[in-house]
């Protein structure tokens, strides 16, 4: 970087389903009746619901699709949620759009409901991936087909297919940036301080984002060219519950206070734009961000408006773009074809393994956001030039 101050090895910086059996989709006037109907249905004759067969799977338009969401603590999952469910309703369908509030029973019980309505669909972009078997179990004896949505659900054999980004990448991308800007293989007698974050230890996406990090990082760690002062270099020391700003804030406070006297961080991996919210306000508490104590490299993922103004100020230094309107249409366009009896598009059948089965994937690719190019922001019309001013 620029502004940055090299670091000596001598001087180490101090520093499906329709109308579904008896159930007969009709016109979509009848539809809100037809749901109540069923939902009524339901709850009378449980046990039916359960055992499925009365409901089995017809193709074709119509009818709701539950969009379970983790949180809108984060404007992405109001961006996903609101470009499904448009998309959806373009392609013929209602959406059910559901906010779990990072609470897993919240999330569980919304799926629950969707189930018990009739919706024909799951989109589900799970708070913990694990958390939902019984509740998929019941999903797959309802005959309502399941898309995990950019986190894989875990440990069940009754999730359809995967929408996601090449998570791996993501991780390549932030370490690549780190590599890249404290020019390591050219400046190859200086060391640099790096700290490590890593995302929540129940979103499958965080050993991904971590692998393909440390695939890029570690060679330097072992070689001693990158310094983690922390001596915090395992995936269960550097996770972030929720990926929860706040709880970053607290561990990178502490991670300066107890390694960082006299000697100064030079990048921060950070997986995610909330996290690295958090440690800028942990590092400018500490004095970073003036004159003769810039603020380190720090990197991002989702290219959040809030991340995206940081970095054109010269605070975060990177964030990766994933466009979400991309992923929701990957998502309407597999539930469709699931729904009209078509084979959906996949290009990964090898990756997503949830201990249960592989997951027939679409992946797509991750793009690395840094102050020198934000403008492609505003060439895919993803945010107004008006919104970065
Ligand atoms: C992950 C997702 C990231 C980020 C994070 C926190 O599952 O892949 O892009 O959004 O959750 O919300």
């Amino acid at each position: 970087m620029g502004t940055r101050t090299p670091v000596h090895i001598s001087a180490v910086r101090r520093r499906a389903r329709s109308g579904r059996g008896p159930r007969r989709r009709t016109a979509p006037l009848a539809a809100a009746a037809a749901v109540a109907l069923l939902a009524g249905s339901l709850a009378a004759c449980g046990q039916e619901a359960k055992g499925g067969s009365r409901y089995k799977a017809e193709k074709g338009k119509g009818g709701t699709i539950g969009l379970a969401m983790p949180t809108k603590s984060s404007e992405r999952w109001i961006a996903d949620g609101k470009n499904m469910a448009r998309q959806f309703k373009a392609a013929g369908y209602k959406a059910d759009l559901q906010y779990g509030d990072d609470k897993v029973e919240n999330q569980v019980a919304q799926i629950e409901n969707m189930i018990a309505k009739g919706h024909r669909l799951l989109v589900v972009a799970a708070i913990d991936g694990s958390a939902l078997t019984d509740v998929l179990r019941r999903a797959k004896e309802a005959d309502v087909p399941v898309i995990s949505y950019d986190r894989l659900l875990l440990g069940t054999e009754n999730v359809d297919y995967y929408a996601s980004f090449d998570n791996e990448r993501v991780g390549e991308l932030q370490g690549g940036y780190i590599v890249d800007k404290l020019k390591l293989d050219e400046k190859k007698d200086e060391k640099f301080n790096v700290e490590l974050f890593a995302g929540s230890p129940d979103d499958n996406n965080t050993k991904f984002f971590w692998d393909g990090a440390m695939k890029v990082l570690r060679p330097y760690i072992e070689k001693g060219r990158i310094v983690v002062r922390s001596k915090q270099t395992k995936l269960n020391q550097t996770t972030t519950l929720r990926w929860d700003g706040g709880t970053a804030q607290k561990r990178m406070d502490d991670l300066l206070s107890k390694n960082y006297g006299s000697e100064e961080v030079d990048a921060v991996l950070s997986p995610y734009d909330g996290i690295s919210i958090g440690i800028l306000s942990a590092l400018k508490s500490a004095g970073y961000g003036t004159g003769d104590k810039p603020y380190p490299i720090v990197t991002g993922q989702d290219a959040e408006l809030a991340s995206v103004k940081s970095i054109l100020r010269g605070q975060q230094t990177q964030t990766v773009y994933k466009d979400t309107r991309k992923l929701a249409r990957q998502a309407v366009q597999m539930g469709d074809a699931v729904l009209t009896g078509k084979k959906p598009e996949v290009n990964d059948t090898k990756t997503y393994d949830n201990g249960k089965k592989v997951v027939p994937a679409y992946l797509l690719k991750p793009v690395s956001i840094d102050k020198s190019n934000t403008q492609r922001l505003v060439d895919d019309g993803y945010y107004t030039a008006g919104q970065l001013k």
